[in-house]
């Protein structure tokens, strides 16, 4: 059974390096949680886990390259070997990429939905069997754009929208058995994500008003050990999320692509 207390807990975060992975873990460490690191930028890792520690906390870093094939089993495998049972599974890493649909590179697009889509899933299906035995939690990173379609991003929308989907799913297959899944959507956040994303990103009107991280790990500590399904961070967000559902499908995408079109495209 999962220990109620943080301090006994082991969190595994995929995606510690930078933005919102990284302030989370700093924010579940500073509670006790031991935090297992997992990313590709091993001396960014290591540079967190300095930290923590030296803020009396505990953390391991564990590299993975998520784009990889079979890299969840590798990544699960590697974390049964430190010998620490994972009460909180966080399946942040992700990606995106902003721009006309044909404009993205085809080795960049398979790696994003192997990142935000297989490896999530995969690590999910890992860790279940032993978040079960423990009454734990999976926190899966969706978005805003999970609620809606999201032209000019939309596939990286379209990898949101199943993970929120994924996670709605699991939360009702799985709470009268004591695991807790949960959907974490925050709207645009100031990261690193944004720029990687392409040039013309923050010219758009989604991406004019950012939340900030610590915004989002207030949400996500919560939502950890709040009962619900879906954490939608911010009241505006929120709203625009509860219009997609009544507002007809086409129109909806319509007004989703001139909220997210770069500047100066047009659209109708
Ligand atoms: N920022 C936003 O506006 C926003 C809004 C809604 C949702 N989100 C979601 O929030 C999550 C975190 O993003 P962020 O905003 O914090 O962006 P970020 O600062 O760019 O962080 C992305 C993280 O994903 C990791 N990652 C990327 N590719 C990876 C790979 N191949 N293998 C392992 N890890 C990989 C990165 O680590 P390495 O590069 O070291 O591997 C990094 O730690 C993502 O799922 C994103 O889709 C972001």
């Amino acid at each position: 059974m999962s220990p109620r207390d943080p301090r006994h807990r082991v969190a595994l975060l995929t995606g510690a390096s930078s933005g919102i992975g990284e302030a989370l873990a700093a924010a579940l460490a500073a509670q006790g949680t031991h935090v297992l690191l997992a990313a590709r930028s091993v001396p960014r890792l290591e540079a967190l886990r300095t930290r923590i520690e030296a803020a009396g906390g505990r953390a391991t870093v564990v590299p993975a390259d998520l784009a990889a094939p079979g890299a969840a089993g590798r990544l699960f495998d590697d974390v049964q070997r430190l010998g620490h049972p994972v009460d909180l599974l966080v399946n942040n890493a992700g990606f995106g990429f902003h721009g006309a649909f044909e404009a993205e590179a085809l080795d960049h697009l398979s790696d994003m939905l192997q990142v935000n889509v297989v490896a999530l899933t995969e690590l999910t299906r890992h860790f279940v069997p032993g978040l079960l035995a423990r009454r734990g939690t999976v926190l899966n990173v969706a978005s805003t754009v999970s609620f809606q379609p999201a032209p000019f991003l939309s596939a990286y929308g379209a990898t949101k929208a199943f993970v929120l989907s994924l996670s709605e799913a699991l939360w009702a297959e799985y709470r009268e058995r004591g695991l807790h899944v949960v959907a974490l959507c925050p709207g645009p956040v100031e990261t690193p994500f944004i720029d990687a994303a392409g040039p013309g990103v923050r010219s758009t009107a989604v991406f004019r008003r950012l939340l900030t991280v610590t915004d989002v790990v207030a949400a996500a500590m919560a939502a950890i050990e709040a009962p619900g399904p879906t954490r939608i961070v911010g009241l505006r967000n929120w709203l625009m999320a509860q219009s997609a559902r009544v507002s007809p499908r086409g129109l909806t995408a319509r007004i989703s692509a001139a909220l997210l079109a770069p500047a100066g495209t047009h659209t109708t």
